[in-house]
């Protein structure tokens, strides 16, 4: 064979394979589609994304097995990627420049953490002193002196199962058991709603304390969710739980490569990408949660709520899947709805 045709047949088969990435995302933002965009104008790879919720994605990834034409599944929550990974959805991560920028107990062998989240008390100082609480930590939350006091979503929320399975890996199945049944004895009404009406719940009086994630906040008190929001966000108060122990409670959504990936080069660059310090400042300052990464800030109304605060970040990620079907039978055992 002649050097030209060589080179012919090596330029043929670049146009045969896709120049694209599939990504599966149970992310809703409008920010992210922009941030693709970018990548794509970037590498010249086109990403095509199908959003959709966790549950009907990954059966679709199940079913459509060796078909599956899926790169890259984006998921919130450390508890899902663990589930993903046990059921086999993905394959192992072997870039190193990946392996080096996420901490090493916000990774698996097989998913990344993106971006982290923080799940903290919010209170109202109209009705509650800061100095009365400050040292507060989760396991307070179930002492009979805060009767009628808590606003928190319903049990089938996967960020309380992480939040509760936390506490069953630091403190043990029994000490969760008390807990729990003291916890739910505390709450101020019927769980219901996201984490922005539990805010809403403290910003109106009703409940002493909301658990909630801090970019829920940052939402409310960006205008996006229109001006009662964000007045009601003035009213409330971080309070970041754990800081004389181990730290308040850290999630992560991240991602991982699919097992029969058709464009894992892609996907791998696609990852590389979402943890530029690029990528990361656009997340931050579009969704509000923390960059997984140290060298970028997070976003201002974000830093606004104290950005000094102690992460956990000794309680490995992976815990959080390990106990999350645990968790959940709790809670229901405790009566949380
Ligand atoms: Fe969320």
């Amino acid at each position: 064979m002649s050097f030209l045709s060589i080179f012919i047949l090596f330029f043929s088969l670049q146009t045969l394979s896709a120049n694209e990435v599939n990504l599966f995302t149970t992310r809703h933002y409008e920010s992210d589609l922009k941030l693709y965009n970018e990548f794509s104008e970037q590498t010249g790879i086109k990403v095509n994304v199908i959003s959709g919720k966790s549950k009907p994605l990954e059966k679709r990834i199940i079913e459509e097995g060796r078909s599956c034409e899926g790169d890259v599944f984006f998921l919130a929550d450390a508890g899902r990627l663990v589930s993903a990974q046990e059921k086999g959805l993905f394959k192992r991560i072997g870039s190193l420049s990946i392996k080096k920028k996420v901490p090493k107990q916000f990774r698996s062998s097989h998913w990344v953490g993106i971006t982290k989240r923080a799940r903290i008390i919010f209170f109202n100082p109209e009705f509650t002193k800061y100095e009365d609480i400050k040292d507060l930590s989760y396991d307070d939350l179930s002492n009979p002196q805060y009767r009628n006091s808590i606003a928190i979503r319903q049990s089938n929320n996967v960020y309380n199962q992480s939040l509760v399975s936390s506490i069953i890996e630091n403190k043990g199945l029994n000490f969760t058991k008390n807990w729990l049944n003291g916890l739910v004895k505390n709450f101020s009404r019927q769980p219901t709603g996201n984490d922005r009406a539990q805010i809403l719940s403290v910003a109106a009086g009703e409940s002493k304390f909301a658990i909630a994630n801090t970019y829920y906040y940052a939402l409310m008190a960006s205008g996006q969710k229109g001006e009662g929001q964000k007045k009601a966000s003035e009213k409330v108060k971080p309070l970041f739980p754990n800081q004389n122990n181990r730290g308040t409670h850290m999630n992560i959504s991240g991602v991982g490569i699919l097992t029969h990936s058709p464009n894992t080069e892609n996907a791998i660059k696609f990852i590389e990408f979402l943890l530029t310090s690029k990528a990361q400042k656009h997340i931050v300052n579009n969704t509000y949660e923390y960059p997984i990464i140290d060298a970028v800030q997070p976003s201002e109304l974000i830093q606004k709520l104290g950005s000094n605060f102690k992460q956990d970040n000794t309680t490995n990620v992976l815990s959080y899947g390990k106990w999350q079907k645990k968790a959940f039978e709790l809670m229901r055992q405790a009566k949380w709805n």
